[in-house]
């Protein structure tokens, strides 16, 4: 028996779904445009993304997302990279080690080939200017429009039986005041980070409404879009969704032998004839796809060059392939994590630069709400 309040969340929920397939068909056509807009002239965007610190970054991320940085940087177009050290305590009451692990996702983001001369490196924590928009912004939102958030709500379905934080539910604002206080208009991001755009110009929106503009005719804030990422998925060793809490992982950084290890431990299955058949061997066409991302070689043509030769000749093509790919980006993150002052340096610069970006901005908003004194 479903109660009114029941049937009007999951009428609620309805609503949302269908929107959301729309709204992500829009998206993606959007992104389309977007990329084509780029390789013309990139000069009219700039781009936001980040990560929590919670663990060294593995190929999972490389190949999903890390790898567009690069690609997007190299075009040209002006990138910041957020290390989301605050978010880290949105759904859990300590940190962990969160220097050393800030620490090892610059020494990952340099390895990959993110150029510090170009791309400004930063974690939120230091930039106090973007933290404090988190004030005008809190006046925007409503509370029944952050619990409907359907971020907040699955991580808050994820932590168990921990109470709802003022954190996590306001994290959909704080995450606005990341992308905001540096006007990014491009958010390379994930289908499930939809919603988070979408409070984001909202938040933008308002903001114009009711306190108004640094200049006539110019709001403060840009409307920020998503690029959704083109790249694969990978699956970890055990063929569900990569990720640390399972150990199922490779890490960008880990060393040939650990690899060697991790995918002789993989999964297949009980055919060994090998074949690319994503739908119907998830596990065996994860490996092929692995490889094929590394090697750049097509996943039917790998699947048929084994044949015959089983699970453990397709693990031994994969390890070979993920340790000839990662080689010279293990070894310059090897050099990199043997000097840390380096790295504190990158990420002081990037700190920095951060905080200018940010003042200017809280500046605009002090004009616009009439705050100068
Ligand atoms: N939420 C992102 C994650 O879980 C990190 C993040 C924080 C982020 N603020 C952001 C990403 C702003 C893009 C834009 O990893």
């Amino acid at each position: 028996m479903s109660t009114p309040a029941a049937e009007e969340a999951d009428a609620g929920n309805d609503l949302e779904t269908s929107l959301s397939s729309a709204s992500l068909r829009r998206s993606e056509e959007r992104s389309a445009e977007i990329e084509a807009q780029i390789a013309r002239d990139p000069s009219g965007f700039r781009v936001l993304s980040g990560d929590r610190p919670t663990g060294n970054l593995h190929i999972g991320h490389y190949f999903g997302s890390l790898e567009n940085r690069v690609r997007l940087q190299d075009a040209g177009v002006e990138t910041l990279i957020l290390i989301a050290d605050y978010q880290v305590i949105t759904d859990r009451d300590g940190t962990g080690p969160i220097r050393e692990r800030a620490l090892s996702l610059v020494a990952d983001y340099l390895s990959i080939g993110l150029d510090p001369g170009k791309t400004i490196i930063f974690a939120h924590s230091a930039v106090p200017a973007l933290n404090q928009l988190m004030l005008p912004f809190l006046s925007l939102v409503t509370e029944s429009e952050l619990r409907r958030n359907p971020t907040v709500k699955s991580e808050l379905a994820a932590s168990g039986d921990r109470p709802m934080s003022g954190l996590l539910l306001t994290y959909p604002v704080h995450q606005a005041a990341d992308i905001l206080f540096c006007k990014a208009n491009l958010v390379p991001v994930g289908k499930d980070q939809l919603p988070h755009l979408e409070q984001t110009r909202v938040i933008a929106r308002r903001f114009d409404e009711r306190y108004g503009r640094a200049e006539p005719g110019r709001p403060v804030f840009p409307e920020a879009e998503a690029l959704l990422s083109s790249g694969a998925h990978i699956l970890g060793m055990d063929g569900e969704k990569m990720s640390k809490s399972r150990g199922n992982t490779i890490e960008i950084g880990m060393d040939a032998t650990t690899t060697a290890k991790l995918i002789k431990k993989a999964v297949t299955d009980s055919d060994r004839h090998i074949t690319y058949d994503p739908v119907n061997r998830p596990e065996v066409s994860n490996l092929i796809t692995l490889a094929a991302l590394c090697t750049g070689r097509d996943p039917y043509e790998i699947a048929a060059g084994i044949g015959d030769g089983g699970g453990g000749g397709l693990k031994k093509l994969v390890t070979e392939a993920v340790n000839e790919r990662f080689a010279p980006i293990r070894a310059r993150r090897a050099d990199l994590t043997a000097d840390p002052g380096y790295l504190v340096g990158v990420l002081r610069d990037g700190i920095r630069r951060a905080n200018e970006i940010a003042e200017a901005t809280l500046s605009d908003v002090r004009t616009a709400m009439g705050m100068v004194y």
